[in-house]
């Protein structure tokens, strides 16, 4: 048997093909540009990603046997706005997760409707990137288009609707869209109400698990595949990151270095941190969890060494930070190339290089980076730790984890032992084992995480290090606020 996992992720779509037993056979990438249309900006074409995937799969199945492919699963980037007229035609670009526009409708939401509602309803409040305040820009700065919608959906949705032709979305990706009563797993009449929008525009719930639908045989034919192979609802990437991880069940730990940056703690319980800082959220494994997601992450470390330096040889930028150099730079980053989320909730908020003096290097920039996403990782830790979760340890997934040395400054920063899973290939893989588990070879995500995910290497804080780091930290935490009110000036 075979499965094909998808991570419709923001840079290209990945495409692996994995068996029973959880062997990857295959994997093929797609890549698409993004559109910044203006500062601040982030849109992408929802046909763009079909074509990923409908160029990638074929090539994916050259040399096996396709009959062998029964079940398909996507774990797809999150938030992004995506409207379909009533012929299912995308009426727009997507609005993605990244896009800071909606200041003013984040605003409205958390400040005019209030916190304390949202929360109440929704289990989360408003951030720039959700897709409710993406709602109401659209309302209000392109009502043409807003009348023409008769579905809205995610990323990974429009994926599965191609693919099935059923308007669909799983717990997971629904809660940030801030229309979802996370609790309850239902829509929200009361948010729908707020964003001007009705039930029947809405797609159809499903655990991430659950069988939407089968692959229809016009397109079964078009990608090489035999009838009936059946399609699950997916995840948002971070769930199926964490499936992957085998960061499923009561109070385990991920972290993904990818475009973006996400800690994500595992429940077998629903709940909501005080301050709305972490989003309170349903997983793929049919229980919750929380998360704080910085928007720019392993990305930071590409702007610096691809745009800035003009190189794509990040190992030999980071030759030369040894250990002795660990904790004791004195150039620090703030790394919000695109304002950012967790846990300050800033659009305004910019990347910020500070300490340089004439004797600072290349190598100290790029050090500076890696140790600024770090800190701002630690920033959402913290806010966990401060609510009573304990976090022993942790996994660690994404591009930017094959970076051992960012592994190793992770590991002190946090002062917590990282795990790395044998098959590092974040939400695909995981996104592949809800398949299994909508197959019935696996009886729930648990057993499918039990059976299939192995650790293969921790790295482990060292005491010299993180003393190093704590005092580091606490410098850093200086600054962003001491440039608070300077940002939205220089923007
Ligand atoms: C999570 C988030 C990002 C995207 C990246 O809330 O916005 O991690 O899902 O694809």
């Amino acid at each position: 048997m075979l499965f094909i996992g998808i991570d419709l992720g923001t840079s290209a779509t990945k495409l692996l093909l994995v068996d029973e037993k959880g062997a990857i056979k295959n994997e093929v990438s797609k890549e698409y540009p993004l559109f910044f249309p203006h500062p601040g900006w982030s849109e992408q074409s929802a046909m763009g990603w079909w074509k990923a995937c409908l160029d990638g799969i074929p090539e994916l199945l050259k040399g096996f046997d396709a009959n062998e492919v029964v079940g398909i699963g996507s774990g797809g980037q999150m938030h992004g706005l995506v409207t379909l007229d009533k012929d299912d035609n995308p009426i727009r670009p997507a609005i993605l997760w990244n896009d800071g526009r909606t200041g003013e409708e984040t605003d409205y939401l958390n400040n005019v409707i209030g916190k304390e509602k949202l929360s109440k309803l929704t289990a989360n409040i408003a951030f720039a990137g959700f897709t409710a305040p993406k709602i109401l820009w659209m309302k209000k700065n392109e009502p043409d288009n807003f009348a023409k919608i008769a579905k809205i959906m995610l990323p990974k949705d429009y994926i599965n609707y191609m693919l099935t032709g059923v308007h669909c979305c799983d717990y997971s990706d629904a809660s940030g869209m801030l229309l979802l009563d996370v609790e309850n797993k239902c829509w929200s009449k009361e948010m729908l109400d707020i964003c001007g929008v009705k039930e029947e525009q809405m797609p159809k719930l499903f655990e991430s698990y659950e069988v939407v639908g089968t692959v229809k045989d016009n397109v079964a034919e078009r990608l090489g595949l035999p009838k009936g192979v059946k399609v699950v609802a997916g995840a948002g990437d971070n769930a199926a990151a964490a499936v992957g991880t085998g960061t499923v069940g009561k109070g385990h730990c991920n972290i993904s270095l990818g475009t973006s940056g996400t800690i994500f703690i595992s429940s077998d319980k629903f709940g909501v941190d005080p301050l709305n800082s972490l989003h309170a959220f349903a997983h793929a494994d049919g229980g919750y969890h929380l998360m704080g997601c910085m928007l720019s992450a392993a990305s930071c470390n590409k702007w610096l060494c691809e745009d800035v330096f003009g190189t794509d040889d990040y190992a030999k930028e980071q030759k030369d930070i040894t250990d002795d150099k660990l904790g004791k730079n004195h150039v620090y980053f703030l790394p919000y190339l695109m304002g950012e989320r967790s846990p300050i909730n800033d659009v305004n908020a910019r990347g910020t290089f500070t300490g340089i003096t004439m004797d600072s290097t290349r190598s100290d920039l790029v050090q500076a980076v890696l140790e600024g996403v770090a800190f701002a990782i630690r920033d959402s830790f913290e806010v966990a730790k401060s609510i009573g979760i304990s976090i022993p340890r942790s996994a660690i997934c994404g591009g930017g984890s094959k970076s051992k040395l960012w592994c190793k400054i992770f590991a002190n920063v946090l002062g917590i032992p990282l795990d790395i899973v044998k098959t590092e290939q974040g939400p695909g893989y995981g996104a592949a084992m809800l398949a299994m588990v909508g197959c019935n070879v696996y009886g729930s995500v648990i057993e499918a995480s039990n059976a299939l995910v192995e650790v293969v290497s921790t790295i482990e804080p060292d005491a010299k290090l993180t003393k190093r780091y704590e005092e580091a930290y606490a410098k850093y935490k200086k600054i962003y606020p001491a440039l608070k009110a300077v940002f939205p000036e220089i923007i």
